[in-house]
């Protein structure tokens, strides 16, 4: 028999057999940043996701999350790891892990499909799969909106003020427009939207660009409010849209939405670029998503073909490009 303070030579195997947990990743189809100062955003969550197997510590030793294809291990019961992104993540998952309160430790093994720093929402939907992972193990059942509550305060450790879209899409999935304090308005599209994500290349930090707006709001209030009632506008003409099934709409809007963050400067010459280039090759319409400042641009498009030669285009100024459809 082994003693209490004997350490496992060995991590445990890979959780098989457990409970599978999901999180959504989601794109931000309009109204970033704006969302982050009480205007609406409309969201979508995609296929793309986390998808978690989770069991019960058979050693009782603390809970632990490995994450592919990250290659990250994090063990609640060890020292936080050197690396910075790890460390977050470790904080994370301590968050997730007193908020579960009294209950078993686990073993969370979890595989992440959306690219990271893409502005799809991986962080968020890994919070919503250990959060929902923790409450199983415990016998507690909450819905879908108040996981997205509890999976703030695991998001607050990444981006420091979030406005709440991730992770609320993450635990809801679907499309919404999300406005901070009101109840999620779901949207039921007549179908689903296709989209293409390029990459710039360019990292981007949500922290630095949400305080980059706010500093522009404090400093020229009367200059940043037009922009973002704008936005608000963008929103509410494209849930029309979108509800109609009238996708046509939407590029304009798209080109609408994207200039209003050019004038935050929250573009680059190489997200103008790729956007441009994606409207050139016959994209409805083209943006940046999420945060800006580097990180992914977005291009709606309508059918095969028009993919085909946005995706080639994209390629051609060589950047990484994911396919999306909206989930409804
Ligand atoms: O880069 P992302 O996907 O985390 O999006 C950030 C969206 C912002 O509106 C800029 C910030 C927020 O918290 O909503």
């Amino acid at each position: 028999m082994s003693s209490p303070d004997q350490r496992p030579t060995q991590p445990p195997p890979p959780s098989e057999g457990g409970q599978v947990f999901v999180g959504h990743g989601k794109l931000i189809l309009f109204g970033e940043h704006g969302v982050v100062h009480g205007r609406p955003a409309l969201a979508a969550a995609v296929a793309q996701g986390v998808t978690l197997r989770a069991r019960q510590r058979s050693d009782a030793r603390a809970s632990m999350l490995r994450v592919q294809p990250w290659g990250l291990a994090l063990d609640l019961g060890g020292p936080p790891p050197a690396d910075a992104g790890a460390q977050q993540l470790f904080r994370a998952l301590k968050v997730a892990r007193e908020m579960a309160g009294e209950g078993p430790e686990l073993v969370m093994d979890a595989e992440v499909s959306v690219p990271g720093g893409a502005g799809m929402g991986s962080s968020a939907a890994l919070g919503v799969a250990v959060l929902r992972a923790f409450d199983h193990s415990r016998c507690i059942e909450r819905d879908d909106e108040a996981q997205a509550a509890r999976a703030l305060h695991w998001e607050k450790v990444f981006h420091g003020n979030p406005s709440g879209v991730d992770n609320t899409m993450a635990a809801c999935g679907g499309m919404a427009v999300f406005t901070r304090g009101e109840a999620l308005r779901r949207l039921h599209p007549p179908h689903a939207l296709r989209l293409l994500v390029g990459h710039s290349g360019q990292a981007s930090s949500t922290r630095e660009m949400v305080a980059s707006v706010a500093r522009q709001f404090e400093e020229e209030p009367t200059r940043v409010t037009p922009l973002f009632e704008a936005m608000r506008e963008c929103v509410e003409s494209a849930t029309a849209a979108i509800e109609n099934g009238a996708t046509a709409f939407l590029g304009p809007l798209m080109a609408r939405n994207h200039e209003l963050l050019r004038q935050l400067s929250l573009s680059t010459p190489a997200l103008d670029e790729m956007c441009d280039a994606a409207s050139a090759a016959g994209a409805l319409g083209a943006k940046v998503t999420g945060a800006g400042g580097g990180g992914c641009m977005i291009a709606l498009v309508d059918g095969e073909d028009a993919a085909h030669r946005v995706r080639a285009t994209l390629a051609q100024l060589d950047k990484q490009v994911f396919d999306v459809e909206t989930d409804r």
